[in-house]
C-alpha cells in the first residue's frame, strides 16, 4: 500500500501520523513544500519542492506507483492536483478543481449556497464591475455599515476583510472592493455577522457525509482575540464532540448544511466530492450561518481531530475515492483535545526569528507534536521558519486537562518563540458561553 502526500504544514505531519496507525502499514511518499521534520521520520522518501509544479507531482506519483493520493493544502486542490492524479489512474482523496471552488470562489461558494440553502448565508451581493453608487447603497443603506469584503480567490487567508476590524470606513471598503474586481475580475460585499465562529469538517463521498467532532479555531495573533489574523493559533475540541457553546440545534443544523452542501455540489458540478469538506460556520443569534467552506483538513483543525480517529485512516481514504464511505468506518474517541500552536515571536508580522533554533520537550503519550513550518540540520537542531512552527496537542478526559497538558508543553518549548496561553483555558470558553447567551437573551 503506498500512499503519495502532498504537504506543506503540521495539518500533513498530523495525517502522515494517522496513516501510519493504520494496521494497512502503508508507505508513506511524501512531497513537501519544506524538509518536513514530522514527515521525514514518518515517510519512505520525502520530496522538497514546488508543489504546484504538477508534473514533478504526478511524476513521483507515476514512479512511485502509489495507490492512493492524499492532498493537503488549499493551494494544490483549488489549482486542479487532483484531476491529473485521477487521469493517471491515482485513487485521490482531494476533490477535483471544479468542486474545489466551495473553497476556491467566494462568489461560486454564495451563490451556490443561496441557491440550495437559502437559509445559511446572511445577505451579500457579488459585483463584476465596479459600481460606485450601487456598491455604496449595498453598505450604506441595505448592509448598515456592518460589512465584510471577499477577495475571490485563495489568498493565503488573507482576502477577507471586515468593517469596523480591518477597514475603517465605507471609502476604505469601497476601495479594497475595486482593487479585488481589479485583480480577479469580481468581488463578494456581504453583511457583517456578529456570533461565536467554529468548524465542522466531514468526510464526504459524493452525497455520503461522515462528521468529525467539531472545533474552534482561534484565529488571532494574541491573547484576548487581539492582534492581526493568522492561519490559526490553535484549536480544541470536546469530550461530547460538540462544543460548549452551541446547542444541540446548531450542530444538527451544521451537520445538514455540511450534507446540503455535498448534494449541492454534485448537483451543479455533475460529479461527487471526494475529499474533507471543512463548514466554516458562526452561530449567531437566530441560529447558526456559514462563513465559508473549504475543500480540505483545516490547520490545526486536523491536529485535534486526527489523533482521536481510533478506527482505520487509510480505509476511510479508500473508500471515500471508492464510494463506499460508511458511518460505521469512522470512529473517535470520546476525548477532549486542546492545540496550541507554538509560532516564531514576530509571526505573523515578520519573520525576524527565521533560521533561529528551537527545542521541545518529550512528548508524552497524552499529547502530540506535530511539525509545521520548522526544517532540521544535519546536526539534528530544529530550526524555525518564518510562519506557525508546531502544534502541541494535549488529549484528555476533560478541557481542563487537556489544556493544562498543552500548556505545559508549550512552555517547555525553548527559542525566541510565542504562543497563545488562552486557547482552551476555562476563562476563555466561559467567555464563548456568556457572548453566545447575550446574544439569544
Ligand atoms: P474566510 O476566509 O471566509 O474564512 O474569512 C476569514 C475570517 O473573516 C472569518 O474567520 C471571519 O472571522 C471573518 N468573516 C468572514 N465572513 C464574515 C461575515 N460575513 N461576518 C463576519 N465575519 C466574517
Ligand atoms: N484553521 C483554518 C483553516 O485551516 O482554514
Amino acid at each position: 500500500m503506498r500512499v503519495l502526500l502532498i504537504a506543506s504544514s503540521a495539518r500533513e505531519h498530523a495525517i502522515a501520523d494517522a496513516l501510519s496507525r493504520s494496521p494497512q502499514k502503508p508507505e508513506i511518499i511524501a512531497v513537501c513544500t519544506t524538509k518536513n521534520p514530522g514527515l521525514k521520520r514518518l515517510s519512505s522518501a520525502l520530496h522538497v519542492g514546488n508543489i504546484l509544479d504538477f508534473p514533478w507531482v504526478t511524476d513521483i506519483a507515476k514512479k512511485a506507483k502509489i495507490d492512493l493520493a492524499i492532498v493537503g493544502p488549499d493551494d494544490p486542490i483549488g489549482n486542479g492536483l487532483a484531476d491529473l492524479l485521477e487521469a493517471e489512474g491515482i485513487p485521490t482523496m482531494a476533490p477535483k478543481k471544479s468542486l474545489a471552488r466551495i473553497e476556491s470562489s467566494k462568489s461560486f461558494a454564495r451563490d451556490l449556497l443561496r441557491k440550495y440553502i437559502p437559509k445559511s448565508v446572511p445577505q451579500f451581493r457579488v459585483f463584476t464591475s465596479y459600481e460606485p453608487k450601487s456598491l455604496n447603497t449595498f453598505i450604506v443603506q441595505d448592509l448598515k455599515g456592518a460589512y465584510v469584503v471577499k477577495y475571490d480567490a485563495l489568498r493565503g487567508g488573507k482576502g477577507v476583510k471586515v468593517s469596523g476590524e480591518h477597514l475603517a470606513s465605507v471609502e476604505e471598503g469601497m476601495q479594497y472592493a475595486k482593487e479585488c474586481i481589479e485583480e480577479c475580475g469580481r468581488v463578494v460585499v456581504e453583511e457583517k455577522l456578529i456570533g461565536v465562529e467554529f468548524s465542522l469538517l466531514s468526510f464526504v463521498s459524493g452525497t455520503q457525509v461522515v462528521d468529525m467532532p467539531a472545533v474552534q479555531d482561534h484565529k488571532r495573533a494574541f491573547v484576548g482575540d487581539t492582534g492581526p489574523n493568522t492561519g490559526g493559533m490553535g484549536t480544541y475540541t470536546d469530550t461530547n464532540h460538540s462544543l460548549p457553546f452551541l446547542s444541540e440545534k446548531d450542530l444538527e443544523q451544521a451537520k445538514e448544511m455540511n450534507r446540503l452542501t455535498a448534494q449541492a455540489l454534485l448537483k451543479e458540478c455533475g460529479e461527487p466530492f471526494h475529499g474533507i469538506l471543512y463548514g466554516g460556520y458562526i452561530a449567531v443569534k437566530d441560529g447558526i450561518r456559514v462563513i465559508e467552506f473549504n475543500a480540505r483538513f483545516g490547520d490545526p483543525e486536523a491536529l485535534n481531530i486526527l489523533p482521536l480517529l481510533s478506527s482505520d485512516f487509510v480505509t476511510i481514504c479508500q473508500a471515500i475515492t471508492t464510494g463506499e464511505l460508511t458511518e460505521d468506518l469512522v470512529r473517535f474517541g470520546k476525548k477532549a483535545t486542546v492545540c496550541k500552536y507554538i509560532t516564531p515571536e514576530s509571526y505573523p508580522v515578520s519573520k525576524d526569528q527565521k533560521g533561529q533554533p528551537v527545542t521541545f520537550p518529550t512528548v508524552p503519550e497524552n499529547a502530540r507534536l506535530y511539525f509545521g513550518d520548522i526544517t532540521e540540520d544535519e546536526q539534528g537542531t530544529l530550526l524555525l521558519g518564518g510562519s506557525r512552527t508546531a502544534g502541541i496537542v494535549g488529549i484528555a478526559d476533560t478541557l481542563a486537562e487537556a489544556e493544562r497538558i498543552a500548556q505545559n508543553l508549550c512552555e517547555r518549548a525553548k527559542g525566541p518563540v510565542r504562543f497563545r496561553a488562552d486557547i482552551g483555558t476555562d476563562a476563555l470558553i466561559r467567555k464563548r458561553i456568556e457572548t453566545m447567551r447575550a446574544l439569544r437573551r
